[in-house]
């Protein structure tokens, strides 16, 4: 607290004009508007003294940090997924973890479909043609694509997510099937129209797979090379969820050597220093992590940690408490 009785907050990166009015009408601020991630060093210097810390994906929030932060009561992070975060640390210390879920659903779903069609239609590719002057026109068997439409869709990952993503297919006349660590409710399975498959029979089946299940010790390398091989040759594989829930090398020789058609990445292993084999690819669509990058879906975000944030300061209980046993310690 300071002086006026305000709680400390540190916001690690560069956030919107009215994110920052919002919390300074609760707390006192200190704000990196650097749009660079603070060294871990300078950001355990920086939040010593605070009692809420608004951070990014980027900002490593583990066991050491939270030493160097004896006052810390709240993390809010402006993100859904929050592998950033290590909450039981969290929990340990009695500090409040928040994300950000739901705001960023149908925009993250978007992204999906855009790497799906975009690959599908080889879209970046002949692009890149066109710009290097190599169209000389008209040809019937010019640069072909597959179709989406009619074809299977399968989901890794039915949460909200995965459920938005699922309903866009319906416009494409598409079958849809996904796998989840538990099944959905039927209720939930009728509006997306997707039925439950097993994660082999969803490998050997979809012609688009698309991954959308949280990055944890178990997802880690969920698709690697023996699950490259059990999909189609056709496949294309989409990850908008996380890197590190593919095996990247394994991924680069299955695209080299034709084992699935091609894929669409919005992640990557040690983003964003991606490995440069994909940068020798046509057969893949290379996005930067822009998955909910909308302004109003970034706004939304940042808004809501903002709120997770003062809320969790001033005694109530944050919208989006990750661990609740924090709470009550
Ligand atoms: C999320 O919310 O987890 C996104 O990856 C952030 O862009």
């Amino acid at each position: 607290m300071n002086t006026a009785g305000k709680p400390r907050v540190l916001v690690t990166r560069e956030v919107f004009d009215e994110t920052l009015a919002y919390l300074r009408q609760h707390c006192e601020v200190q704000a990196n508007q650097e749009d660079q991630p603070l060294a871990p060093a300078a950001l355990a210097a920086a939040v010593a003294e605070c009692n809420g810390l608004m951070c990014c994906l980027t900002d490593r929030v583990d066991a050491a940090l939270l030493a160097a932060a004896p006052k810390l009561k709240a993390v809010a992070n402006i993100a859904v997924g929050y592998n950033n975060i290590d909450v039981p640390a969290c929990t340990a210390r009695g500090v409040m973890a928040t994300n950000t879920p739901g705001v960023l659903d149908d925009s993250t779903a978007d992204l999906a479909w855009t790497l799906m069609l975009g690959t599908a239609r080889r879209i970046t590719e002949v692009e890149r043609r066109v710009r290097a002057g190599e169209w000389t026109g008209w040809q019937l068997k010019q640069w072909l694509g597959v179709d989406v439409h009619h074809a299977t869709l399968g989901i890794i990952g039915m949460g909200r997510i995965g459920q938005a993503i699922a309903r866009r297919a319906a416009g494409f006349d598409m079958k849809v099937i996904y796998h989840n660590r538990k099944r959905i409710a039927p209720e939930l399975e009728r509006k997306a129209n997707a039925s439950y498959a097993s994660f082999d029979g969803l490998l050997a089946e979809a012609d688009f797979i698309v991954l959308q299940m949280p990055y944890t010790p178990e997802t880690h390398h969920l698709i690697g090379a023996a699950q490259l091989k059990k999909m189609k040759p056709t496949a294309i594989l989409i990850n908008s969820t996380r890197g590190g829930v593919v095996d990247d090398a394994a991924l680069i020789a299955a695209l080299r050597d034709g084992t699935i058609r091609g894929a669409g990445l919005d992640v990557y292993e040690n983003e964003p220093k991606l490995n440069p084999e994909f940068l020798k690819l046509d057969n893949v669509v290379l996005a930067p992590h822009v998955g909910s990058s909308t302004e109003a879906t970034r706004k939304a975000m940042a808004m809501l940690a903002a709120q997770n944030l003062v809320a969790a300061l001033q005694g109530d209980a944050p919208p989006n408490l990750l661990n609740p046993e924090a709470r009550s310690r």
